[in-house]
């Protein structure tokens, strides 16, 4: 089965429509960049996507997964269920863009772009309203809260959110490829995250009697280098993982060996399979190695967010509908990431795909800052592309010929 079922005038209207569009998608998307709110928090953000939906007719759900939106648009003619998603949280960085509306809230910014993302999915609302009467079907447009603390995805799907759905999906900009451009991955795309918390237990003293003491800062520093024997000696090669130790705290005094020290890091796969084997790796390593230092730990392991892996179909239609919209010479090759997004969780529950939407400079878009960088800023040409992207794979995969 294929997608471009549409014609390429329909694939034209949809992409002419995104970009009449523009001058409300450009406001909508500063609007929130210079309110933006912090994960879990997106009420003010969620009222306002609400009342956007609403002007379009649609039935909006509120409050899915702390202030999640759940709105549907249904065809006259019975059919498939697809789900379009983008997420709607800040991240609590100081922006130093200097842009005039840079956000108004000292220390959280729309440092990931979720601002342009929602004001995309609000955009390609607008374009298959219009296009309603030729809808097989639902669109289901989810706005998630708290994806950057890996909450918001799993929360929606707790809350029924995708009840009913067929297949999904979503797009993330990247201000490192230049608008205009789409980056598609077969297969996996973006690492899993899981977070580790170490607490030592030692016993402190006298800095100058160490023979009196267990010390956890030294058994700490054993367990940080340790650590990476997970990755180097047990992991093939082939198969990226990252251990980062990203916040270690132990004692007050140049002169005091403490009792404890605490430890929070993150592990990263790309691989299910061999996220599935890191649990036991690093219980291992920190525990037995703590021991032979005489103390003992404590470790908290969460699975956040496993890894994203597209479904081989669904990046096909992605990739069919990019190349009848924007040709074949604009769609690159995604490189993969370690970094984690939540989406992951939709697509264990249905198929679907996740892609790259170009969001940099036209000229030197490598050396843009990248996503959750303090002067991160986005080229805002991807807006219109992204809204017609997100209307025309939710078409294609509804439209009468299937
Ligand atoms: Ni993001």
């Amino acid at each position: 089965m294929t997608a471009t079922t549409l014609s390429k005038e329909t694939l034209q209207s949809v992409l002419e429509g995104g970009r009449s569009g523009e001058r409300e998608l450009v406001a909508f998307r500063r609007e929130l960049h210079a309110k933006p709110e912090l994960s879990l928090q997106e009420s003010e953000t969620a009222a306002r996507v609400a009342e956007e939906l609403k002007k379009l007719g649609l039935e909006v759900r509120t409050g899915v997964g702390a202030h999640g939106i759940v709105a549907d648009l249904v065809g006259p003619v019975a059919g498939r269920t697809v789900a379009l998603r983008a997420d709607m949280d800040a991240l609590p960085i100081e922006e130093e863009t200097g842009l005039e509306f840079a956000s108004q809230r000292p220390g959280v910014m729309h440092a990931c772009g979720h601002d342009a993302h929602t004001a995309m999915l609000l955009g390609a609302a607008r374009l298959l309203v219009q296009q309603k009467d030729k809808l097989r079907g639902r669109v289901r447009f989810l706005f998630q809260s708290a994806e950057e603390i890996n909450q918001g995805a799993k929360l929606m799907i707790e809350q029924g959110a995708l009840d009913g759905v067929d297949e999904i999906y979503g797009l993330h900009n990247l201000p490192t490829l230049a608008a205009g451009k789409v980056a598609t991955r077969y297969g996996s795309l973006m690492g899993s995250v899981d977070r580790i918390e170490i607490k030592l237990q030692g016993r402190g003293g006298h800095g100058a009697m160490p023979d009196q003491t267990i010390d956890p800062v030294v058994a700490g520093s054993a367990i940080v280098m340790g650590l990476q024997t997970a990755v180097s000696r047990e992991v093939s090669p082939f198969a990226p993982v990252v251990v980062t130790i990203g916040k270690i705290h132990a004692g007050d005094s140049y002169n005091v060996i403490p009792h404890r020290a605490e430890m929070v890091g993150t592990i990263r796969t790309f691989s299910p399979d061999v996220q599935k084997t890191m649990r036991e790796r690093i219980e291992r390593l920190v525990c037995t190695i703590a021991e032979a230092y005489r103390c003992k730990a404590e470790l908290t392991y969460t699975e956040l967010s496993p890894v994203l892996v597209n479904h081989d179909a669904n990046v096909a239609y992605v990739e069919q509908v990019t190349d009848a919209m924007i040709g074949r010479e604009l769609r690159v090759e995604a490189a993969p990431t370690l970094g984690g997004e939540d989406f992951a969780l939709y697509l264990q529950q249905v198929p679907g795909c996740f892609f790259w939407l170009g969001a940099g400079p036209q000229e030197g878009a490598e050396n843009a800052f990248g996503l959750h960088h303090p002067k991160f800023t986005l080229n805002e040409e991807c807006l219109p592309l992204g809204a017609s992207m997100l209307a025309a794979v939710a078409m294609s995969r509804l439209s009468d010929a299937q």
